[in-house]
């Protein structure tokens, strides 16, 4: 069946932004991008009523599968305590508690968050688990919400094993039994961090992963300078995410590399730490991704144009470049070339927001205004 979108005040489309506006969508994908006036017929028509329509986020960096609450942690975080990771710990022991019943409940509560929000496409790592059970339980569970899941078994090194021993189990048993439920591998690589792990640690779980087949990630740069960068792009990572601290050898490799930068300003925001400087690494040719990180301990927010507002006001982004990071930028770091962007062809997948420009995204923090365009009960585009 064929839908015509049409009266859309503002089209944010890959070929510039368009007003008066329709689209076309056909057995799920985009056939035809207009001016209003001159749409062809459609099975059907939804009017827009002159909203501006972009495309849905992609939260491309996302820990949404755990259970229990850590807000007095944060609240902590907020008359001086710092963040380094031990936190997870107290997650951890929530979640491996859970049934599975309990976890599927939780995180479809805050997919549907994410979605009242605008987001389309998301990405959930593992990471709450630190056991070959329990990793691989979280990444089936996450896999029947999402084909975007990251196998993050080397989040922290759990007390109870020794590093090397867990190192070893990380790039051995617990791939094995993770992989088939993963697109990506991940590491929390932060050597201001007693918890993660170095730049060694990091390349042998990065390798051992790909060796299985999965693409690369890396929590790198949160805390500190650290390997993490070099080493994401060494490797061929489709992303590093937080970069936050980045010396200058670090953006020159980025530059020259196909990896995503994936800044994530609800953590600094949550933290109260400094933010990473977008504005340097635009200016330096880097590729830039805009995710929400949303987890219980750095950030629990999933709102995507929350983090646009911050990165608008905060970091030197235009909302141009910040709107296209959180959509287009997202999608690149998931090697996504099917999402993220208003083309015929895409998928569609997008978001109308209650307001005549993308603008209102920076322009009117707070404000529920992003809504993700559903054409059927089942899915988008049907
Ligand atoms: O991306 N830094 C590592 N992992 C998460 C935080 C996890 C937690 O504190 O529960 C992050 O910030
Ligand atoms: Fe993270």
């Amino acid at each position: 069946m064929s839908t015509l979108i049409h009266d859309i005040g503002e089209l944010f489309a890959a070929d510039g932004i368009r007003q008066d506006a329709a689209v076309v969508v056909d057995d799920g994908r985009i056939a035809w991008i207009g001016d209003s006036a001159d749409a062809p017929a459609a099975d059907r028509a939804v009017d827009v009523g002159g909203r501006a329509v972009i495309p849905a986020f992609v939260d491309s960096h996302t820990h949404l599968i755990f259970a229990g609450d850590r807000s007095a942690e944060f609240a902590a975080r907020m008359t001086g305590t710092p963040y380094d990771g031990g936190g997870i710990a107290v997650t951890r022991a929530a979640t491996v508690g859970a049934s599975n019943d309990e976890l599927r409940a939780l995180l479809a509560g805050r997919i549907e968050e994410s979605r009242a929000q605008g987001t389309g496409t998301i990405e959930i790592k593992s990471g709450y688990g630190l056991s070959v059970e329990q990793e691989a339980r979280l990444l089936r569970i996450a896999r029947e919400f999402t084909d975007e899941t990251t196998y993050l078994g080397a989040h922290v090194v759990p007390p109870e094993t020794g590093r090397d021993e867990y190192v070893r189990l990380v790039t051995g048993e617990m791939l094995a039994a993770c992989a088939p439920y993963a697109k990506w591998i991940d590491v929390f690589c932060e050597p201001h961090s007693a918890h993660a792990f170095d730049g060694d640690e990091a390349r042998e779980v990065l390798t051992a992963g790909r060796v299985a087949g999965l693409g690369l990630r890396v929590h790198g740069g949160q805390l500190g300078y650290g390997p993490g960068v070099q080493l994401a792009v060494e490797l061929g990572a489709a992303s590093v995410d937080h970069c936050t601290y980045l010396s200058d050898e670090d953006v020159a490799a980025l530059a020259g590399s196909d990896t995503v930068a994936t800044l994530l300003p609800g953590v600094e925001f949550s933290t109260r730490s400094p933010y990473p400087d977008a504005r340097r690494l635009i200016d330096a040719g880097v590729q830039l991704a805009l995710a929400t990180d949303c987890n219980p301990g750095t950030c629990y927010s999933n709102s995507m144009p929350f983090m646009i507002a911050v990165a608008v006001r905060e970091m030197g982004m235009t909302p141009h470049e910040a709107l296209s990071a959180a959509t287009a930028g997202a999608a690149k770091s998931l090697q996504r070339n099917d999402i993220g962007t208003i083309a015929v062809g895409q998928a569609a997948d997008v978001t109308v927001l209650d307001a005549p420009t993308y603008l209102h995204l920076a322009y009117r923090p707070g404000v529920p205004i992003a809504r993700r365009l559903t054409l059927c009960s089942a899915s988008v585009g049907c």
